[in-house]
């Protein structure tokens, strides 16, 4: 006998939305500011035909993305759009995209803009696919035919080199590898990292210095993917977990491993170096994945916590700190400082209920955090911090994030101050859909 799991992530503000829409010149309550010329798009889950509630997996849905258009103060578009990999074409009668092949599955987690390109990423052996500006499906994208293996979801770019770092998995691999794009969309470095096991990867980090390598006791179960269960990874304790530093142009063998606690992580917020060779690692921690709940990532209480990894490795364990022991997710910082020491982030709450509450903004060096409630019925999800061109304090710029309004059944897309980040919006673009919560979120500003 099986017990019903606690959510089908099919309903609320999860459930899935069934039409394509293109809506131009959309009301603004507020004013936008003109610097922000470009794209905020979005992507999750959103099956394309009704799955069955009792086997579906929240990661597993088809994908689609959202998008809106601003520029020069107007908000001149939305759009959503099914990811036409094959299931997704098959199932809306259209052939499927240029490039496909037999193990590229759905495409659901991360958007973002590359050398003028728009990537929809997904994990765990898929490779990427690529995006016209309006969102529409050009082609399956090996990075014209540099990557070898799938790519991964989370991507940190580098903002000295303008170098993609990645950290790429699959269940029929004995290692992990690292990945670098070039500025040119090209695949530079595909190094693999001998990690037996099987763990799901879901995101890494980097440091002026190094690669930072998660190696965490979720792992692919045979049995599971035999059972037919849509994601085959599960809790698996007797799997040590542990974090690695590889130098960023070393070997496998330069790779210097520390033990970590047992639990899981989907998300870093930032690393950095430290003086003494070792790294700050900040990051959501979840208490564990997948042992019990197995259709989303719902195993309690996500925070926010600081790792340190020593410099002198004979010390060989991550030192956990807290930072804010109140549930969380979707971390963010100013991008400009991937790599190098942040003193704020951005995230949204979220209960082990699987619904979000405000969103905040922590400042590190205070240890303080200030809340943005959307008000009665509005929540969001990932919020993304957006610099003001020429400005120089590390939040001076904007937080940008979807808003979904259970009493409207609409969504607005927010524009906050992030130096008034409890304070009344900028800006709300008013959309005439709802956007179902999903994953990631990117700001794609319009080349200079
Ligand atoms: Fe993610």
């Amino acid at each position: 006998m099986t017990t019903a799991p606690p959510i089908t992530y099919l309903d609320g503000p999860y459930a899935p939305v069934h039409e394509e829409v293109t809506a131009h010149d959309l009301p603004v309550t507020g004013t936008l500011p003109p610097e922000l010329t470009g794209r905020l798009v979005r992507i999750g889950p959103n099956p394309v035909t009704p799955p069955d509630p009792a086997t579906y997996h929240w990661f597993m849905g088809d994908g689609m993305v959202h998008g809106v258009r601003l520029r020069d103060g107007n908000a001149e578009w939305y759009r959503n759009r099914f990811v036409r990999d094959k299931h997704v074409a098959a199932a809306l009668g259209e052939p499927p995209p240029p490039g496909e092949r037999p193990e590229d599955g759905v495409v659901n987690t991360h958007v973002i803009g590359h050398a003028g390109r728009t990537f929809a990423l997904v994990e765990a052996g898929s490779r990427p696919i690529e995006l016209d500006d309006e969102l529409s499906t050009v082609a399956r994208c090996d990075f014209d035919g540099t990557l070898d293996g799938g790519f991964t979801a989370h991507t940190k770019l580098d903002p000295a080199t303008g170098e993609l770092h990645a950290v790429t998995y699959n269940w029929q691999w004995d290692h992990i590898r690292h990945v670098v794009v070039g500025p040119d969309a090209r695949v530079r470095r595909e190094l693999a990292v001998p990690v037996p096991g099987g763990p799901m990867v879901h995101d890494c980090a980097i440091t002026e210095r190094y690669v930072v390598l998660l190696d965490l006791p979720v792992t692919f179960d045979l049995e599971a993917a035999m059972g037919g269960a849509q994601l085959p990874y599960l809790w698996n304790p007797e799997h040590p977990p542990r974090v690695g530093l590889l130098p960023r142009h070393g070997t496998a063998d330069d790779v210097r491993w520390y033990e970590a606690p047992l639990c899981y992580v989907f998300h870093t917020l930032n690393a950095y170096d430290l003086p003494d060779g070792g790294v700050v690692l900040d990051l959501v921690r979840h208490p564990r994945m997948f042992a019990t709940v197995t259709n989303g990532p719902n195993e309690g209480m996500p925070v926010l916590e600081r790792w340190t990894l020593p410099g002198d490795p004979a010390a060989g364990a991550v030192r956990a700190s807290p930072l804010d022991d109140a549930g969380q997710e979707f971390p963010r910082i100013d991008e400009r400082l991937t790599g190098r020491r942040h003193r704020y982030g951005y995230a949204v709450a979220f209960g082990d209920d699987m619904q979000s509450g405000p969103a905040l903004k922590h400042d590190l060096d205070a240890g303080t955090t200030q809340a943005h409630d959307y008000g009665p019925g509005r929540s969001t999800l990932e919020p993304v911090f957006v610099p003001r061109e020429g400005g120089t304090a590390e939040d001076d710029g904007w937080v940008l994030s979807t808003v979904q309004d259970a009493t409207t059944g609409t969504s607005d897309v927010v524009v906050l101050h992030a130096q008034d980040f409890a304070g009344d919006p900028v800006a709300t673009v008013h959309l005439p859909v709802r956007v179902p919560y999903g994953f990631h979120s990117s700001w794609i500003a319009d080349p200079a």
